[in-house]
């Protein structure tokens, strides 16, 4: 048995534990392995190469085989496994060692299991780790909260693994408690939303701009590279011209239009609701998912309403210019809206983020790195106490430009019947919150009406009630 000789542990060697303890066996760091699955463990073994790492599947062993104190890195599925394995754990654990949850846990459990493991003296982080498979593998992105003496044990390990953007590492100490992982759901709450927004912008230019999947794989292309050069883009425009094994046709064809959801996206929303931040573009992004779902009785209300899909192919040049600025646009209010519901959470929860910081680490390694994070982290350098990047000069200037060209997208959307509920939350967005007139005098004056909630005035203080009803309404 190999005695206190590994510097980190992981629990959990599916795809991404195990392609994070290669990464970390890259840089020369030691690293035992465990899962229950021992095929897992071996695997671990068969792949380590000249690494020094090693898989166990003796819970205990590996525990022994690690330096003291421990530093644990454990990336199980989110929810019930994580406290299974914490149970099992915590009466094995010793006072000081250091237990790091890189799954994408809830934040609320990330901070009940801090609680309850630092009653025992043992140490708890919550770190979110984006980039899938190849970023665990090459270079993720790296979300750690927490309390920062800790993550000064972890740091120089994180920092050699983490994705580089020239030579800064994505990885940063970000705020206590549970900040690493609520930074990570709402990097997932705007995946959802770019995804929707590309997934729209897809429709309408095969629906509407008749674009084959060849020409929808050439524009994708030229679009990464300029101002949209992002992963997601990037690999849409792979996955277009991706042919099937099976059939030899384009593989995005043979694909069923239905996606599923783990529910970070959907977290993200409850979260922004439960704040009162506003956040449409991801509202909607999980409630498509939700409705790409619901096949079956799409399939009968298309029976049912056949004939109102209004679409017929418009100019093609003229089209892909106007939808290219409309999702310049609808990302740019997405990241607004994450960022301004990070800026809400980090007040609300204590977590003093510095979003400057947040939208450096997601320039590299995860699923929203875009170019466009540069001018983000640009925003919140010049003013690190921006509620909302929509309150930037130089944001505002660059909507403003785009904004025609979402306005007719829109309008060219509705005429044809394709729906693209994103992109009309992020415009509607835009247009509400750029108003300082919106008309809620109404529902202050209907709530006050029916349930005497009283309304506020605009020419004088304290609160006032109105005896409305007249004959008619009784
Ligand atoms: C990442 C991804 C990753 C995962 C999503 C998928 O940052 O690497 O966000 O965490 O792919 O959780 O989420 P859904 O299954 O909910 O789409």
């Amino acid at each position: 048995m190999a005695l206190q000789q590994y510097e980190y542990g992981m629990i959990g060697l599916g795809t991404m534990g195990r392609n994070l303890a290669l990464n970390i066996g890259d840089h020369g760091f030691s690293m035992a392995g465990f899962d229950k699955d021992i095929s897992k463990a071996e695997a671990l073994d068969k792949e380590a190469g000249p690494r020094n790492l090693r898989g166990f599947n003796d819970l205990n062993d590996f525990l022994t085989s690690l330096k003291r104190p421990r530093t644990i890195l454990m990336l199980v599925p989110a929810g019930k496994a994580v406290d299974s394995i914490i149970e099992e754990l915590k009466s094995r654990l010793s006072p000081g060692d250091l237990l790091a949850d890189c799954g994408n846990s809830h934040y609320s459990d990330t901070d009940r299991r801090k609680t309850c493991l630092e009653k025992e003296g043992i140490r708890f982080m919550g770190i979110g780790v984006s980039g899938g498979e190849s970023g665990a593998r090459y270079g993720p992105s790296i979300m750690p909260g927490g309390d920062e003496q800790d993550y000064n044990r972890v740091a120089p390990m994180l920092e050699a693994i983490a994705a580089k953007v020239e030579t800064a590492p994505c990885v940063a100490w970000l705020g206590p408690g549970s900040a690493g992982h609520y930074v990570k759901m709402v990097h997932n709450g705007i995946e959802y939303a770019l995804m929707q927004l590309i997934a729209e912008t897809y429709h309408v230019l095969k629906e509407a701009g008749g674009l084959s999947n060849r020409e929808l794989h050439s524009l994708f292309a030229r679009w990464n590279k300029g101002v949209l050069k992002s992963f997601l883009i990037c690999i849409s425009a792979e996955i277009f011209a991706h042919t099937d094994e099976l059939t030899g046709k384009d593989l995005i064809d043979m694909i069923r239009a239905s996606a599923r959801q783990k529910g970070t996206g959907m977290w993200t929303s409850q979260d922004a609701f439960g704040l009162h931040v506003p956040i449409p573009s991801v509202d909607m992004a999980v409630t498509q998912r939700d409705m790409s779902a619901m096949v079956e009785e799409r399939s009968i209300a298309q029976g049912l309403y056949s004939g109102t899909n209004a679409s017929q192919l418009l100019d093609k040049e003229a089209l892909i210019a106007q939808v290219e600025q409309a999702l310049q646009f609808s990302t740019r209010v997405t990241y607004a809206q994450g960022t301004s519901l990070l800026y809400h959470a980090s007040a609300a929860y204590g977590y003093g983020l510095n979003l400057a910081k947040v939208s450096t680490l997601w320039r590299g390694g995860c699923i929203i790195r875009a170019e466009l994070l540069e001018d983000i982290r640009k925003a919140y350098e010049h003013k690190p106490a921006l509620p909302n990047l929509l309150l930037d000069k130089v944001y505002a200037d660059a909507l403003q430009g785009l904004l025609p060209a979402i306005r007719n997208t829109v309008k060219c959307a509705v005429d044809a019947g394709i729906p693209i509920p994103a992109t009309m939350a992020s415009l509607s967005y835009y247009e509400s919150y750029r108003r300082e007139w919106l008309p809620a005098n109404l529902i202050q004056a209907q709530r006050d009406y029916f349930g005497a909630h009283t309304y506020e005035r605009t020419d004088r203080e304290g609160v006032f009630h109105t005896h409305w009803e007249t004959r008619s309404s009784r």
